[in-house]
């Protein structure tokens, strides 16, 4: 069982579209995978209540700072739980980050602002240097415009690059398709292609996201560290 937090500050950044796709995606390739909801939102709640049901997904719904590790536990026979933080600060960022086996961070790669990510990574820095905890964390660029390098994602790959911070190879891209899974409540591969614009790549652009975070999981299960990389918006 991996336990993977994604964390953001910054509401907008991306968390819930990263978890929906990540976890979708592991359902389809047949893992068991539960969703803890705690943002008061209710985002992925109310997508799950309307599709249609899949054997392998579950979602725990309203999930509070002291509901928190007792969730995780219930869910230890899944094979991947995944934590949906609160869009903006949260008491549980913490906890949840604690309770990690790796951390993902999504920041926005057409935005300037990259505060929100910044503010997780020196938590994270913190509990490693006060407590020894070392939490596995990766950012993962998100809403990056398929069309242009922007000055923003530049300037955030070269502040992760000054940290030697872990960036996925594979950024998320900005597509409609995964505003309209929110929309329709459905997966990504059931959509309609005459309805959705650029689905194909939107499909494969997921399923690279979600073969990067496999391997990444897998590989510091077994104690690797994977170094730094650069990413490519292309
Ligand atoms: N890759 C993307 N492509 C298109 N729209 C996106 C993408 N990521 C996020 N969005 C949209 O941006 C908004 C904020 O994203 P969301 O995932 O809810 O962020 P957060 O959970 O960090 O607040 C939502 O309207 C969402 O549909
Ligand atoms: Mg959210």
């Amino acid at each position: 069982m991996a336990i993977i937090t994604f964390a953001n500050t910054k509401g907008g950044a991306g968390k819930t579209t990263a978890v929906l796709l990540l976890a979708t995606e592991l359902v389809r390739r047949g893992h068991r995978v539960a969703i803890i909801d705690t943002d008061p939102q209710r985002w992925i709640s109310r997508w799950f209540e309307a599709a249609d049901p899949v054997a392998n997904l579950t979602v725990a719904t309203f999930v509070s700072l002291s509901a928190l590790p007792r969730t995780v536990e219930e869910y230890r026979t899944a094979d991947y739980v995944i934590i949906d933080l609160p869009g903006a600060q949260s008491p549980l960022l913490a906890t949840a980050l604690g309770l990690s086996d790796h951390v993902l961070i999504p920041i926005q790669g057409s935005s300037m602002d990259a505060q929100g990510g910044a503010q997780v990574l020196e938590l994270l820095s913190y509990l490693d240097r006060k407590a020894g905890i070392r939490i596995p964390h990766s950012v993962v660029l998100s809403r990056v415009n398929s069309m242009v390098t922007t000055r923003g994602l530049l300037a955030v790959k070269m502040l992760l690059q000054e940290r030697s911070v872990h960036m996925l190879s594979t950024p998320i891209i900005e597509r409609a398709a995964f505003r309209d899974m929110f929309e329709y409540k459905t997966f990504l591969h059931l959509m309609n292609r005459d309805r959705v614009s650029n689905l194909d790549k939107a499909i494969l652009n997921a399923e690279r996201y979600a073969d990067e975070v496999q391997a990444l999981v897998n590989s510091r299960a077994r104690g690797a560290q994977p170094s730094p990389l650069k990413a490519d918006a292309a």
